[in-house]
This record gives structure tokens, C-alpha cells and sequence, in this order.
């Protein structure tokens, strides 16, 4: 019984915590541009994808996001985006360092 009620307060805590982690655009030249991908999904998708793309994998993104997914995003407004998306979530620049295997 002590188990099951631990459980269930476990289940609260998480989706509580699920529902906190609203996405905030860091504020920068191009934000407003970047603000034409909430149209589909939430901003998460950046946060999930923003360790490993630099900015030619971003304009990669977000030219799928308009020719594969319909996106109405207009083509000038690419370089923007993924300009911001680079220097704002884009990969960390220069050699690769871990702090776990020095
Ligand atoms: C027309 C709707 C639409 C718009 C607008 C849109 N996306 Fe997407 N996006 C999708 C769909 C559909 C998926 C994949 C579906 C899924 O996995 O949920 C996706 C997935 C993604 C992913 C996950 C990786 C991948 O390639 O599947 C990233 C990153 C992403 N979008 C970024 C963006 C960015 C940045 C913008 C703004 C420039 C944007 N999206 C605008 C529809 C859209």
C-alpha cells in the first residue's frame, strides 16, 4: 500500500515536471523568424536537436521543415533562422572536450 501510494505521487511529480518545461526562445536577431516553427510542434524539437547541428545542419532542418513537412516559412528567411539556430542552440564551437575522458 505505501508502495503503490509513493508510485502514484511518483507519476504526479513527473508529469507536473513534464509540463513545466516550456521552451523560451533566447532572445536574439531572428527570434521573431523562429517563432514560424511553433506553427507544427512545440520548440522542444530545437532543444532536442541543438547538440549536434552547426548551421549548415540547421538550414538542412529547416529546408525539410518546407519542402518534406509543407512548412510556410518564406526561403529568405532560412538564412535567418538557421543563422540564430546556430549561434543560439547550435553545437559548441571548436574541438570536441569531455570533461569525463580528459
Ligand atoms: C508545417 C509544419 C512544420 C513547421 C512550420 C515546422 N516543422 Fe519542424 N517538424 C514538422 C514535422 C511534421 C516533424 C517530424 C514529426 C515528428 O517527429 O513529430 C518536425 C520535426 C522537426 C525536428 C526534429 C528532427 C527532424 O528533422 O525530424 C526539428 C529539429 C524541427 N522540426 C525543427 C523545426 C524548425 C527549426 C522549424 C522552423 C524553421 C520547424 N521545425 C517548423 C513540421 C513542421
Amino acid at each position: 500500500m505505501r508502495l503503490a501510494l509513493a508510485l502514484i505521487s511518483l507519476a504526479a511529480a513527473s508529469c507536473a515536471w513534464a509540463q513545466e518545461s516550456r521552451v523560451v526562445l533566447k532572445d536574439a536577431p531572428g527570434k521573431d523568424k523562429v517563432m514560424q516553427c511553433v506553427a507544427c510542434h512545440s520548440l522542444d524539437y530545437i532543444q532536442m536537436n541543438s547538440h549536434f547541428l552547426d548551421k549548415a545542419g540547421w538550414t538542412a532542418s529547416v529546408n525539410k521543415m518546407i519542402n518534406v513537412f509543407g512548412a510556410p516559412i518564406p526561403k529568405e528567411d532560412v538564412d535567418t533562422i538557421a543563422t540564430y539556430l546556430a549561434e543560439n542552440y547550435g553545437k559548441p564551437r571548436g574541438p570536441y572536450r569531455s570533461s569525463r575522458f580528459p
